[in-house]
């Protein structure tokens, strides 16, 4: 039995006949926050989407605590303890905020109201805008309903597309902050990131994927630190 709460081993996958991932691996221990980097069209977010069970692996296994769930349909994971936040049309806009959380919990067998509840009480901007539609928020404040969405589920993994994508600096630091907030209540974290610097800079290890492969990993520090990943990866 492997201990990683989530692992990827050896996968190949894609789109109908366009091969994506190539003999990817890596995995996601307990409490970590984990980050996926790498240029425009490396396979970050197919890799996200493969451990989604949004694409089912061509080869290769993709294991939560162990067992196999390549392939499993997305409602089926999500039962399991994994949420995703991908990139974009990550919350319904025309939904206030209660019915976009609400329909977070939709696979929720109990305890709805007091999930939602302890959201509430941590996300205090929801709170005070439950009766507000989605599109009303700004770009940081929709993040924050996205990760509020998945957590409905209460998951012990959650996987995030580029959660400061299209925010200004601050709002990218505060978003940071609600993931690693999110990570403490013992969730563990795999995030792609375009902006690296910072996303390893949240993170304990890193990935750098290229051409749908791993070709560089490590501790966060050693990535940011490596001259090489530096020079090719990070604009440095
Ligand atoms: N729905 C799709 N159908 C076919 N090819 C796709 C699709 N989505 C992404 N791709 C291709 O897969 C490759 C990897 O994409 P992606 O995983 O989105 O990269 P990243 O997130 O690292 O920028 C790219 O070449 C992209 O064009
Ligand atoms: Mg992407």
């Amino acid at each position: 039995m492997s201990d990683h709460v989530l692992e990827l081993a050896d996968v190949d996958g894609g789109y109908g006949e366009v091969q994506v991932l190539d003999d990817l691996s890596l995995h996601l221990d307990e409490n970590e926050i984990v980050c996926l980097i790498g240029p425009n069209g490396a396979g970050k977010s197919t890799v996200l989407k493969t451990a989604f069970g949004l694409l089912t692996p061509w080869e290769g296994n993709v294991l939560y605590h162990g067992r196999e769930i390549g392939g499993m349909a997305p409602e089926d994971i999500v039962r399991e303890g994994i949420g995703f936040v991908p990139q974009t049309d990550n919350v319904f806009g025309s939904l206030t905020i209660d019915e976009n959380l609400r329909m977070g919990g939709v696979a929720r067998e109990e305890g709805l109201e007091e999930a939602i509840g302890r959201l509430y009480e941590r996300f205090q901007l929801l709170d005070e805008k439950r009766s507000a539609k989605a599109r009303t928020l700004s770009g940081g404040q929709r993040q924050v309903l996205a990760f509020a969405r998945a957590l409905v589920m209460e998951p012990d993994v959650l996987l995030i597309d580029e959660p400061s994508a299209g925010l200004a600096p601050n709002t990218a630091d505060d978003v940071f902050g609600h993931v690693q907030a999110v990570n403490e209540l013992d969730t563990a974290i795999l995030m792609v990131e375009q902006n690296a610097t910072k996303g390893l800079g949240i993170s304990d290890r890193g990935y750098v994927l290229d051409q749908g492969t791993v070709r560089f990993e490590g501790s966060a520090d050693g990535l940011l630190e490596d001259d090489e990943v530096s020079k090719l990866y990070l604009g440095g």
